[in-house]
């Protein structure tokens, strides 16, 4: 049965055989909803698209066409790893849509942060709309809704990110599919574990709609958000490295529109400076700082300093949430 509401009386999924039990009867749900039809998602690689996405194939198979759009502000390694668990490890119908060129583009000379924002938003659209204009017979649209969007929705604090933002031409083509809408997140990441999704994608922190975007602060440029990614990669590796991967919040470097001079080889240098952020949190609405071992710190600034190019200092956040935010724009 496909549920609209989280029962009152649903018990809180907390093993991998409750977990089970669920994917049974959703399994079952979805073939009898979709039947013989096809059925699209946008598959960005975070954890609640990615959970959906392995419900479907083991719901629907070959019925499923699921679409990544890179927009170019991915983390490093991020459209290879979908391109490697969905299409290579689980066989899916997965149209890959690299779209940077046409975002960076767009993106260009716009420093405002609503209008950057708006932008990658209204962009990813677009494209996720061509590409839907270009299937024949697909009459569902999956979504990773999860309870906690709903009920924010409702509270007033956050939009659904329903098919609303879809032109009418598409939104009105499709019946909404939701298979983990009535699940909070602790419940999907363990859905998508028993549905042998890769830790990494199960268990990842939170990544932002507009990417490595808002931790390029100001108008964004290919250099400065190359000096973004790799930074944030070897910030990752090194947290993994030291066990601290999902025992950190949320961690992840900006690089902001700034230089100052430096010295380096006997030359004078004039580079960005990186600025990495760790932080802990429940609820987000208030966040501390994660305090990192010294030497742990010495050897993220050193590897950041050799290894990325543009940057010439590294600086460390110290603020919590309030007063400054989790992300710079
Ligand atoms: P802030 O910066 O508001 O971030 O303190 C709180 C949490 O929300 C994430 N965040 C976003 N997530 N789309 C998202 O899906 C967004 O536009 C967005 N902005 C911020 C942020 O990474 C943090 O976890």
């Amino acid at each position: 049965m496909i549920y609209d509401r989280r029962p009152d009386s649903m018990e809180r999924i907390t093993t991998p055989e409750l977990a089970d039990a669920f994917i049974e009867e959703q399994l079952a749900a979805l073939r009898e909803q979709i039947g013989d039809k096809k059925v699209l998602l946008a598959l960005s690689g975070g954890v609640d698209s990615s959970v959906v996405a392995a419900m479907l194939i083991k719901a629907v198979g070959q019925q499923l066409v699921c679409v990544h759009v890179n927009h170019g502000l991915l983390r490093k390694g991020e459209p290879e790893q979908v391109i490697e668990v969905f299409r290579n490890q689980m066989n899916a119908n997965l149209i890959y849509v690299d779209a940077t060129d046409r975002f960076l583009d767009k993106l260009a000379g716009v420093s405002d942060p609503e209008q950057k924002r708006h932008i990658i938003g209204e962009e990813f659209i677009d494209v996720f709309a061509e590409e839907a204009r270009k299937l024949d017979g697909v009459e569902f649209l999956a979504q990773g809704t999860i309870w906690p969007d709903i009920l924010e929705s409702e509270a007033g604090i956050k939009a659904h990110h329903n098919a609303g933002g879809l032109p009418e031409d598409i939104a009105s083509r499709f019946e909404l599919v939701e298979p983990v809408k009535i699940l909070f997140k602790d419940e999907v990441r363990l859905v998508g574990k028993q549905l042998g999704l890769p830790d990494g994608m199960v268990y990842r922190q939170p990544f932002p709609g507009p990417g490595l975007g808002v931790r390029c602060p100001g108008a964004i440029t290919r250099d400065r958000l190359a000096a973004v990614r790799e930074s944030d990669a070897i910030l990752r590796e090194e947290f993994a490295k030291n066990g601290l991967e999902g025992k950190v919040w949320q961690y992840f470097t900006v690089v902001p529109d700034f230089k100052s001079t430096g010295v380096k080889n006997g030359k004078r240098t004039f580079d960005w400076p990186c600025i990495i952020r760790a932080i802990n949190t429940t609820d987000v609405m208030e966040v501390s700082v994660e305090h990192l071992q010294p030497e742990l710190i010495d050897h993220i600034v050193s590897r950041i300093l050799a290894e990325v190019p543009g940057i010439n200092r590294v600086l460390y956040d110290f603020t919590p949430k309030p007063p400054a935010t989790v992300e710079y724009e």
